[in-house]
């Protein structure tokens, strides 16, 4: 299957949903940016994302707004204290994420020169809290790099997608699904969107109960949606 018109599909789908929900970490990637601005960029993200990791959206947003207004930057989160954290978390739940935010900015702070690191690898060998996942997730939003990200969302989305059956946790099963993630952003424009396209139609349209498969831009790419309905429309290009 060629992945350009999967991406395109993404993509358009994307520009449709996106910035109509108002989530203020999203902000359109500037290539130009210094590198202070690029490690503001990855904090803004590296907080959003790890907000985002047990928590809806809908319930993230104002706890990330008043984080940044708290912390603007990753500076005065490392002078901050765990108390102070924990006392902005109130209601997040799963405390050691704010406790190992406070640990990583400190640990940039003291060792890194204030900025985090700017490849996936060293990302998650050097600051305690940030898996694949995570480091995915900066690296492609903030600095448009081209790399994979697989969360509970995206890992349904493409087991369904490849209609792959198998232990959604062994070690098989997770190469396959991040191979996978890998080719759909291989080579895009703009592997930031396309990451948070992916998350955002796992969580709202491709639901662990009742898919909404009829408004899914992959319908036709689908194996299970190809597979399982009644009579599979025909597929436009690249079945
Ligand atoms: N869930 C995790 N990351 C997300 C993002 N960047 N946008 C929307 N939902 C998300």
């Amino acid at each position: 299957t060629q992945v350009k018109p999967l991406q395109k599909a993404l993509l358009d789908w994307y520009s449709t949903v996106h910035e109509t929900r108002g989530m203020p970490w999203r902000k359109p990637y500037n290539a130009s940016q210094t590198p202070a601005e690029r490690s503001q960029r990855a904090y803004e993200v590296w907080i959003s994302e790890i907000m985002l990791q047990q928590t809806q959206v809908a319930t993230v947003i104002p706890y990330y707004n008043a984080w940044m207004k708290k912390f603007p930057t990753i500076q005065d989160l490392a002078s901050s204290d765990i108390d102070t954290v924990n006392g902005l978390w109130k209601g997040l739940g799963y405390y050691s994420r704010a406790a190992r935010l406070l640990s990583g900015a400190q640990k940039v702070v003291k060792e890194l020169n204030g900025h985090l690191p700017t490849n996936v690898k060293d990302m998650e060998s050097k600051i305690p809290g940030i898996g694949r996942y995570s480091a995915g997730a900066i690296c492609s939003i903030a600095y448009n790099q081209c790399v994979p990200v697989l969360d509970g969302n995206v890992h349904r989305l493409l087991s369904r997608f490849l209609t792959l059956h198998a232990p959604p946790k062994s070690k098989q099963t997770l190469d396959i699904l991040w191979s996978a993630a890998e080719s759909f952003v291989q080579e895009s424009t703009k592997p930031g969107d396309l990451n948070q396209a992916l998350i955002e139609l796992g969580s709202t349209v491709c639901k662990v109960r009742d898919p909404l498969c009829g408004d899914c831009p992959l319908k036709n790419w689908c194996k299970a949606y190809c597979q399982s309905s009644p009579s599979p429309p025909k597929p436009k290009s690249n079945p």
